[in-house]
């Protein structure tokens, strides 16, 4: 860890070896250097000198070793702030001339956060928040947007509060603001961090313009479990993955300049581990491995921290016993010491109060215990506000951690330039530009996962659609429903939603596009609630859905089909109930009666095209099996019809890759390709119950396979590429020198990648290894490298992936980032399935 820690971009918005490493920074030349004591080297210090080093440094920097502090973290204090924007002397003056100006109350004023607005929570205060303002009892607002509403409280804060000082406004802006893009997830699926960069800096310019200067966004958590509804908001199961979009939808939100005019500050979410919430049930405890927390959990919030994150939001869930909201170790030991962060962290929705449930104490003393561990701001939850003042008062707490907490708020807000340009100007409505669908569209195309394309007997593959095909039956709950297309946290309007019959009905003609609707998302009374029910800023329910529950629109459906040359399914899930918070589930198959719908118009024999709308892996294993195409389209945003049709036309040749595995079936999840290796490996055919003690005695399920239906990286093209066998820049590898190397590659692996199919396709190419007999295991393989390449038919590119300390480290029992001399070994492919195969030593 100390080792990592001391490393920090140049300049965070530039990638340091892009496209082929996507995310990675520039090493800060000599940041340190000064830190290291005459003589000693990089591998020197961290193989054996590190109790000299911590004596040199703690001799000058003054500072105190924490208790909890794995060994070697003096270190890490040297780290330097990770955003240099808020770390500026000057600034730093401005923030402490104003804080001496002000009174405790004022100070506590800031710390408290509430929801003016519709409530994204359990309930949302309805104070008298004019009167509030004025008496500068509170430092920020959420769930308020629009240059009317917000100029309303930022006019009283700034005009009738003793110091005028603007207040901050917070919002959900997770994919998109009015212009809703394809959800995170989706987003991830692109394995183009680009990508993630236009929804975010579209996002920041629309909700700058109705007067929101701080997102909570990007939701980083590694997601392994879908029956955790908030998959929906993350980059999946990979820390890799997710940390390089993690980095791009930092740069793409805050572009490496706060102070820009279409800069928003983000909020990285949750902080930390929220994603592994027990049995995917939200909320739930988290508990895991200090090491599986550092090398898999914390590694996306890292990233997003060295890319200058100003803020962090921390998470319901406790970490081995201790609720991330009041956790020393993650809010302070790890967050600032290590990794130096100097935003601030704001708390979940009402989650300082809700540690009394944690049973940590009564509403004073969670309030301390939150405070003194490092979380600035309570959102929504009213005990700063009321708790705090009588125990500095009291001499309980430190009017010193206050200080610090208003300082590290002050910060962000001089820096977003809030105290100069307090008001937003009002501009024109919302419209759904072309301009902005077009960027739309142009993520949504890439997002899109083509699962499965199998050739039908007497017709060949599906897809692309071919001419011949005339006649379209469109069927299912989701072909015509603008809101669901939406996907969950979307403050789009449903109107601006271009459907798949829409789509369908312009390249064919509506005579040509047979639409019924089949079946409801849920069944009988569930369907009713379902139509009526609005969840926090998700789009209203439009109440139209509703569909008798029997059998007829089956049938009706069922005839329907048979007009047709070919069959088309819009199945999945409801966005507003099944999507994102509070939306975990034990059944992860078609909900309602989408199910049997799929097996009776499947039982007509038409060819069925299915597109799964959904924002998780769902349990398709039927489909799997019957189905002969399959697109994984999630939940894809406002141009979403549109660009289900450019894959299913051919205008568009797939090149999405799953970033989270699909189960065979629920029982498997946590299911996820980076497994630990076992002492009883599975191996053979799992597809039949076990018949013999050698095809039971091993890691594996009695009733089902291992493997997921279709794997982390997984996604076909219209075309076909082949791997050469990968080259390797050398053969072995000195330890000392990969341990010196910091960001620097050591061993650069080579492939050929061509395109062997007749049309042009885009493969996103992936690099997993696996470091075998070091001293903690390993998983059995770990994506380490990816890029996008396109290539027309016939055409061949050589790609490479350098590898450096950064790529071939792990963490030993010590809890440090160490490498060991061993064999480690390579594939390159299109998928976690990857089979072109090499290996490396490292060697003493
Ligand atoms: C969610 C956060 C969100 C916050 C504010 C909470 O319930 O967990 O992700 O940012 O509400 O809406």
């Amino acid at each position: 860890m100390y080792f990592a820690a001391s490393w920090r971009p140049l300049n965070g918005s530039e990638p340091r070896r892009a496209p082929l490493r996507p995310g990675r920074l520039k090493f800060a030349q000599g940041a340190l250097s000064g830190l290291i004591p005459n003589g000693l080297s990089w591998p020197v210090m961290r193989t054996r000198s590190l109790a000299l080093l911590c004596r040199s440094l703690v001799s000058f920097l003054i500072v105190s070793v924490p208790v909890a502090a794995p060994s070697g973290l003096a270190i890490a204090q040297a780290v330097p702030p990770s955003n240099p924007q808020l770390a500026a002397p000057q600034l730093n003056a401005r923030v402490d001339a104003l804080l001496k100006k002000m009174t405790l109350d004022e100070k506590i004023g800031q710390l408290a956060q509430f929801s003016a607005g519709f409530a994204t929570g359990p309930n949302a205060s309805n104070q008298h928040f004019d009167d509030m303002v004025a008496k500068g009892q509170v430092g920020s607002f959420l769930n308020v947007a629009g240059a009317d509403a917000t100029n309303h409280y930022q006019h009283i804060a700034m005009e009738k509060t003793r110091l005028h000082i603007p207040l901050i406004f917070g919002l959900d802006v997770i994919h998109g603001h009015h212009t809703t893009f394809p959800i995170p997830l989706a987003v991830a699926a692109s394995f183009d961090p680009a990508m993630a960069g236009i929804v975010a800096h579209t996002g920041a310019v629309e909700a700058r313009a109705d007067g929101v200067p701080w997102v909570f966004s990007p939701m980083v958590d590694i997601a392994r479990d879908p029956r955790w509804g908030r998959i929906v908001e993350s980059n999946g199961e990979d820390p890799y993955l997710g940390s390089v979009m993690a980095r791009a939808w930092v740069r793409g939100y805050q572009q490496g300049d706060l102070s820009k005019p279409d800069s928003v500050a983000v909020s990285v979410k949750h902080f930390a581990a929220y994603g592994a919430a027990i049995a995917g049930r939200d909320y739930n405890a988290t508990d895991m491995s200090q090491i599986t927390l550092r090398q898999v959990y914390l590694k996306p919030y890292q990233a997003a921290v060295e890319e200058g994150a100003a803020t962090m939001m921390s998470s319901f869930n406790s970490i081995n016993g201790i609720p991330a909201t009041a956790d020393p170790l993650t809010l302070t030991q790890i967050l600032r010491k290590e990794w130096g962060f100097n935003g601030f962290v704001v708390s979940d929705w009402g989650a300082v109060a809700e540690l009394v449930n944690h049973s940590l104490g009564d509403g004073p003393t969670v309030a301390r215990k939150a405070l003194e561990a490092g979380l600035d701001m309570d959102m929504e939850g009213n005990l700063f506000g009321t708790v705090i003042a009588a125990q500095v008062r009291s001499g309980k707490i430190p009017e010193s951690v206050v200080d610090e907490a208003v300082r590290r708020i002050l910060r962000v807000k001089f820096v977003l330039g809030l105290f100069d340009h307090p008001y937003t100007t009002p501009g024109p409505a919302y419209d759904a530009t072309p301009e902005r669908r077009a960027l739309a569209r142009k993520v949504a195309d890439e997002t899109l996962v083509l699962l499965k394309n199998d050739p039908v007997e007497a017709v060949g593959t599906l897809l692309p659609l071919s001419g011949k095909i005339k006649t379209v039956a469109l069927i299912g709950p989701l072909a015509d429903n603008q809101r669901d297309l939406l996907g969950a946290w979307s403050a789009g309007d449903p109107k601006y939603v271009v459907t798949l019959r829409k789509a369908l009905e312009e390249r064919l003609g509506a005579d040509h596009v047979l639409y019924a609707y089949g079946c409801g998302l849920l069944s009988g009374h569930d369907e009713e609630v379902l139509n009526n029910v609005n969840f926090g800023g998700s789009a209203a329910a439009n109440g139209t859905n509703a569909v008798s529950d029997d059998d007829k629109p089956i049938a009706e459906a069922v005839e329907t089909a048979k007009k047709a040359d070919v069959a088309m399914r819009a199945l999945g899930e409801s966005a507003n109930w099944m999507e994102g918070e509070a939306s975990s589930r034990v059944h992860l198959g078609f909900t309602g009666n989408q199910e049997k719908l799929l097996e009776a118009v499947a039982a007509t024999g038409k060819p069925i095209i299915l597109v799964v709308l959904a924002g998780r892996p769902l349990e398709i294993k039927w489909a799997g099996q019957h189905v002969p195409a399959i697109l994984e389209a999630w939940s894809p945003g406002v141009e979403g019809g549109h660009a289900i049709a450019d894959i299913l036309f051919g205008d568009v040749n797939p090149s999405g890759k799953l970033p989270a595995s699909l189960p065979r079936a629920v029982g498997q999840e946590p299911l996820y390709y980076a497994q630990m290796p076992t002492g009883r490996p599975a191996h053979g055919d799992l597809s039949h119950m076990p018949a013999n003690s050698l095809e039971k005695f091993m890691s594996r399920y009695v009733d089902e396979e291992n493997s997921a239906l279709y794997p982390f990286g997984w996604g076909l093209s219209y075309t076909r590429f082949a791997y050469s066998t990968p080259t390797l820049s050398r053969q072995t590898v000195p330890l000392k020198e990969v341990s010196a190397s910091g960001h620097a590659p050591v061993i650069t692996v080579g492939v050929d990648v061509r395109n062997t199919g007749s049309v042009a396709g885009t493969e996103v190419v992936q690099l997993y290894i696996r470091i075998p007999n070091v001293s903690v295991e390993q998983p059995v393989r770990e994506l380490k490298g990816f890029t996008r390449v396109t290539l027309a038919p016939g055409e061949s590119k050589h790609v490479e992936f350098p590898l450096g300390f950064d790529e071939l480290n792990f963490y030993n029992v010590d809890l440090r980032q160490v490498i060991e001399a061993t064999t480690y070994n390579v594939w390159v492919g299109g998928s976690s399935l990857a089979t072109a195969e090499t290996s490396f030593q490292v060697v003493e």
